[in-house]
């Protein structure tokens, strides 16, 4: 799945024939083209950044190649060849148990011109994606958020966590394992390589990680052009007693007037095991001249509050950051296994269509689903909304704290049921943004 070609699939019509009634051209993007440097500088400008250098808008155009753009544009406008709005999708591989990986329609770069705001553009533009998503198989689709208010209306929900981490190494004071295998400095021009090599092992293993990609990897080593703080970067691999690379870290260290205050910010840490994850954590936190460490998109509940002396020592801000829309209820269900048997007819509501229906979800018990729609007359043990499954798919909430939430309804005995047959292996991550 993951490897359909998304470029050759045809523009929506419905969403081209909606924004044309608005005076609008709805179409698709060459990144070999002269399109694409408007393109590119729409998004930029979208996203508040400024604008592109001719470096940055080459590097990005080295990953828009591989991706499906789509644009909108007011050909009335002063500058007709700059889009008013933007997206870019391309299919990928999520991860939903362990070594388990399913075809997800990814879609980024969503950004309409502020001049161009709520006159339907985002609607048109999300209603494309996702019918274009369907209509080629994708059971799900895929998204990182700026804000928690948009995409709930198109059927997305938060599927995994993550938490910003900021850890005061005075009060720290390591307790954790000791690894035995060994630390060394990355030369600068390999990090981007070695980030890709231990994260494409890391993320076959996580419920929710999806693949990065070379461009990802060069912005994180700080070898792409305009990173202010690029020459700043540096990593240190561990690897074990055999010799293997198992983790890597990549950092900054904030200059400080007191020279002993100095704040390591870490740009990606990934291991694949827990001694290499030990190994890095006490690295940073037992880096001279450093009184603070800050990471993003660490586990919900770091594993290194565990390690240190004082667990105080750790703030770990909680922030929804994968939002999943699941498309085919059948798929996206048997797409994970699942810890339980399980036999429950679930109703779920999805004012888009895509996946409304009463479904018999069988879990047998080797954990795997097989759901089957059912007739409108059967008994519903459940009902949930399209955005409750999509939260639910990965085992990143509990349907007993969404039926709280007034998401979902059901006998408490089928609720708690469900809690257990989706009780994931291993709390879900995404550790990139996408
Ligand atoms: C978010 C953004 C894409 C919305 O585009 P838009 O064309 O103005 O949105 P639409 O006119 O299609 O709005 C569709 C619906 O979403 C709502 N909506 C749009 N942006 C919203 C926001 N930021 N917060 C809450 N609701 C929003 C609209 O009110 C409308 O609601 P309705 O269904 O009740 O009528 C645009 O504001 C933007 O580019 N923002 C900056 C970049 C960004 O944050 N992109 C998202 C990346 S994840």
């Amino acid at each position: 799945m993951a490897s359909i070609d998304t470029l050759t699939l045809p523009l929506d019509q419905t969403s081209a024939d909606q924004l044309a009634a608005s005076g609008l051209e709805y179409a698709r993007v060459d990144a070999d083209g002269d399109s694409y440097r408007p393109f590119q500088r729409a998004v930029v400008r979208g996203f508040l950044a400024g604008e592109p250098t001719d470096d940055e808008s080459e590097n990005a155009r080295l990953t828009l190649r591989t991706r499906r753009l789509t644009a909108v544009y007011d050909r009335g406008g002063v500058e007709p060849e700059v889009p008013v709005g933007t997206v870019d999708s391309w299919a990928t591989e999520l991860t939903t148990s362990p070594g388990r990986q399913t075809g997800m329609w990814a879609i980024s770069a969503v950004a309409v011109a502020p001049t161009h705001r709520r006159r339907g553009i985002a609607r048109a533009m999300l209603g494309g994606e996702l019918r274009t998503a369907a209509d080629a198989g994708f059971a799900l689709a895929g998204l990182t958020v700026t804000e928690a208010t948009i995409y709930g209306r198109w059927g997305f929900s938060p599927a995994t966590w993550a938490s910003d981490v900021e850890i005061d190494t005075g009060r720290a004071r390591w307790t954790g394992p000791v690894g035995p295998g060994r630390l060394d400095f990355v030369p600068r021009d390999a990090i981007a390589g070695r980030i890709a090599a231990v994260h494409e092992r890391v993320r076959r293993q996580r419920p929710g990680a999806v693949p990065g990609w070379d461009g990802r990897w060069r912005g994180v080593a700080g070898t792409a052009p305009g990173d202010k703080e690029g020459d700043k970067v540096r990593a240190v691999a561990y690897r074990d007693t055999a010799g293997v690379e198992r983790g890597i870290v990549v950092y900054t260290i904030a200059d400080r007037n007191d020279f002993t205050t100095h704040e390591l910010d870490v740009r990606a840490l990934f291991a694949d095991s827990s001694e290499a994850y030990a190994s890095l954590w006490r690295f940073v936190l037992e880096h001279d001249l450093v009184a603070k460490v800050t990471a993003r998109l660490q586990d919900p509940v770091p594993p290194v509050q565990w390690m240190v002396a004082d667990r105080r020592a750790v703030t770990a801000t909680l922030t929804d950051h994968q939002w999943l829309r699941v498309l085919d209820v059948p798929g996206a269900l048997a797409s994970r296994s699942y810890s339980a048997p399980l036999s429950v007819v679930i109703r779920v509501t999805d004012p888009l269509g895509f996946a409304d229906g009463a479904w018999n979800v069988r879990i047998d018990d080797e954990g795997e689903a097989v759901v089957e729609p059912v007739s409108a007359a059967d008994t519903v043990d459940v009902e949930m909304t399209v955005n409750a499954l999509g939260s639910l798919l990965l085992g990143g909430v509990r349907v007993t704290e969404l039926a709280t939430a007034g998401l979902a309804s059901g006998q408490p005995r089928v609720l708690s049921a469900i809690d257990r047959t989706f009780a994931p292996v291993m709390t879900p991550l995404l550790d990139i943004w996408y």
